[in-house]
Formats: C-alpha cells, structure tokens, sequence
C-alpha cells in the first residue's frame, strides 16, 4: 500500500467534504462523524461528480443526478438509478450495476493519508 497525503486535519473539518487529486485519479474526502472515508469523486452509473450529493444517516452517498446511492465504508451500491422517475429507471437498465471505489485512509501527525494499492 502506497500512502500519500492528501490534507491537513484542518483543511478538512468534521461534516466537510472535498475533492483532491492523487496520482491522478480525483479522490471525493468525507469528515463525517470522526471518520474520513474517501470514495472516488465520480458516480460509477454515468460518471457525475458525487461531491455535491446528500448523505444518509445510514453513510451512504446519493448522488445528485440519478440517485444512486452507495456506502460510504464499503462502496457497496445501495439503490442503482432510482430517479428522476422514468429517466432514471431507464438508464438504471440499460447500464450494469458498479460499486463506487473506496480507499482507506488514516489520520496521522495532523495530516490525512490516502492509501493506494501498488508501490
Ligand atoms: S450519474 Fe450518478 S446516478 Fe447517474
């Protein structure tokens, strides 16, 4: 596991979220409830960027243009395309189901760290 940091602890307070890039691949933080969990920034059903989507009590992330929903822990998709109603379904059927990627992180020596597979 190759890590890199990505932030400070404080460039990224509890309930902020934010998009950086690391070795290319744009990486979407999350600070939620003490945890920073890091996704890819972009909805595997049509490549929307996720950072503007809601999150569910239960951790999962909606994404803003067809609605998908996946765990934040896990990527695990949750709902595939649910809406808007029609359009969504639609192109929720025509395109396979994908997990969104996950990456681990810690936070250390006042600073976040990504880890990627490699190196
Ligand atoms: S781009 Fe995210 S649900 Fe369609």
């Amino acid at each position: 596991m190759n890590w890199i940091r990505v932030l400070s602890e404080q460039e990224l307070p509890e309930g902020e979220r934010k998009v950086v890039e690391v070795e290319g691949r744009l990486i979407l933080l999350i600070h939620r409830e003490g945890e920073v969990y890091a996704t890819s920034s972009n909805c595997p059903h049509m490549g929307g960027p996720l950072v503007k989507g809601s999150i569910s009590p239960d951790g999962a992330i909606i994404c803003p243009w067809h609605h998908s929903a996946f765990d934040i822990r896990t990527g695990d998709v949750k709902e595939w395309s649910p809406r808007p109603p029609g359009v969504g379904k639609v192109l929720g059927i025509i395109s396979r189901k994908k997990a969104l990627t996950v990456y681990p992180t810690r936070v250390e020596g006042g600073s976040i760290w990504v880890g990627l597979e490699g190196g």
